[in-house]
């Protein structure tokens, strides 16, 4: 794959596709809902910028200095095995991830077939929520979904067919952009709509407490895809002359402007047709079909966007599969049963296929058993990723170049340098260690 990221532009948009997905457009939304609006995004908007901005140039840097992926950078830049503990970490943080977020990638491509075929036509509400709960209690079409979702994923990185995928984002994301963009436009001017508006962008800051930080926190990382080794490995495959503080800056922009748009869709929906904010994971899913209802070309639109979705989706999940297949063969380089590539991908896809059979099987209450500390094994697998996994993860890169490696840090004007030093050393980790202890009860 190193090989098919022939530009600068390649790399980036690899980045952005990885960054901008699901999360933006699925999580967003009813993350927002479940905490209260304006406040919490102003929370999320300024952890993106004064967390993520450093911590996305860091994984790069890492990755680029050594020209590895998550497996050998740590290793080849530490010059000792010390941090291969965590290279596994944020392996298994991508496992887990992936255990969830294919599943909801089949959503997708459910809701795209049932808008082919007409189906949300004339349901308004309940019917829309009625309609999302009988799909979720079904439990193989849920799975079969999934492993469309991840055999599709594995057959881009048998056939090696990125730089395809590349050219195609090239042309598909910037129409996702635009439908998002006459989307929300179309919005701001529906009946009931400004109540949306207002309780996306008016802060009320009584709703924050250390929990809704945190969650503010783990958003902003998931949606950056930070903290899981992706973009170490993406880094990796930079050009050297490419500008880090420019590429980061950019998707970083990207991944804001696309969740505020994806809230500025479902928000005034949530008000005006008669949802609640706190609708949970299925936010987007029974909202959206109510949006394309009220506008032109219902069924063409509501194709198009669905498929959209679908494409950035495959764009993350092609990305967190990428740096599994690339962690194995790296980590069996060096012993008797090296996994070659097509190995790898083979291997990676049938853990998930259980994974994800497990996930569903569990969620849909199939198998009762299947719960961890009381909550179904896809609620377990969206907090443990969001709210631990990936903020230790951004601690441990944080932790790994502020003070024990230098050799991947920023090097910009004195002052620029300064101020990054500053967030990766001090900042980043007592902010993450302060919002774990607090949220946990530890220290009040
Ligand atoms: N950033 C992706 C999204 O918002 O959908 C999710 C993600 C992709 C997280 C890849 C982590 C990752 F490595």
């Amino acid at each position: 794959m190193a090989k098919s990221f022939s530009s600068k532009i390649g790399v980036l948009l690899a980045a952005a596709g990885s960054a901008v997905g699901l999360g933006s457009i699925w999580k967003f939304p009813y993350v927002v809902g479940e905490n209260g609006g304006g406040a919490f995004i102003i929370l999320y908007i300024v952890c993106s910028l004064i967390f993520g901005l450093p911590l996305v140039m860091n994984e790069f840097l890492i990755g680029k200095q050594s020209g590895r992926s998550a497996y050998g950078a740590f290793r080849e830049l530490s010059g000792t095995n010390r941090w291969q503990w965590f290279a596994w970490m944020t392996m298994l943080s991508v496992l887990i991830l992936m255990s969830f977020y294919f599943i909801v990638t089949g959503w997708c491509f459910y809701y795209m077939i049932e808008a082919t075929l007409n189906t949300f036509a004339g349901m308004d509400a309940s019917a829309l929520k009625a309609h999302f709960d009988a799909f979720e209690g079904n439990a193989p079409l849920m799975i079969i979904y999934a492993v469309i979702a991840i055999v599709l994923t594995a057959s881009v990185l048998w056939f090696d067919v990125n730089k395809g995928i590349e050219r195609l984002s090239k042309i598909l994301m910037p129409l996702l952009f635009i439908m998002l963009f006459l989307m929300a436009l179309h919005m701001i001017f529906i009946d009931g709509g400004s109540e949306g508006l207002r309780y996306l962008f008016m802060p009320d800051f009584s709703k924050i407490t250390s929990a809704v930080v945190l969650e503010a926190m783990g958003l902003s990382f998931f949606t950056l895809s930070i903290g899981v080794g992706v973009l170490v490995t993406y880094g990796g495959y930079m050009p050297k002359d490419q500008n880090v503080t420019t590429t980061s800056f950019q998707m970083i922009v990207l991944v804001l402007l696309v969740s505020l748009l994806a809230g500025m869709i479902v928000f005034p929906a949530v008000f005006a047709y008669g949802f609640s904010p706190t609708e949970g994971p299925e936010l987007t899913f029974v909202t959206l079909p109510d949006v394309f209802q009220h506008m032109f070309c219902p069924t063409l639109t509501s194709v198009s966007f669905f498929a959209l979705m679908c494409v950035a989706a495959i764009t993350s999940t092609i990305s967190m599969m990428e740096v599994l297949v690339a962690f194995f063969c790296d980590a069996t380089a060096e012993t008797k049963r090296p996994l070659s590539r097509h190995q790898s991908v083979v291997f990676v896809a049938l853990i998930q296929v259980v994974a994800n059979t497990l996930v569903v099987l569990s969620m849909t209450g199939m198998v009762g058993w299947l719960t961890i500390m009381g909550n179904n094994l896809f609620d377990f697998a969206n907090f443990i990723t969001t709210d631990v996994l990936i903020p230790i993860g951004a601690l441990g890169v944080a932790l790994f170049t502020g003070w024990f490696v230098p050799k991947a840090r920023y090097q910009g004007s004195r002052l620029a340098s300064f101020i990054y030093l500053v967030i990766l050393r001090w900042l980043v980790p007592i902010a993450i260690v302060i919002i774990f202890l607090d949220s946990l009860n530890i220290i009040k």
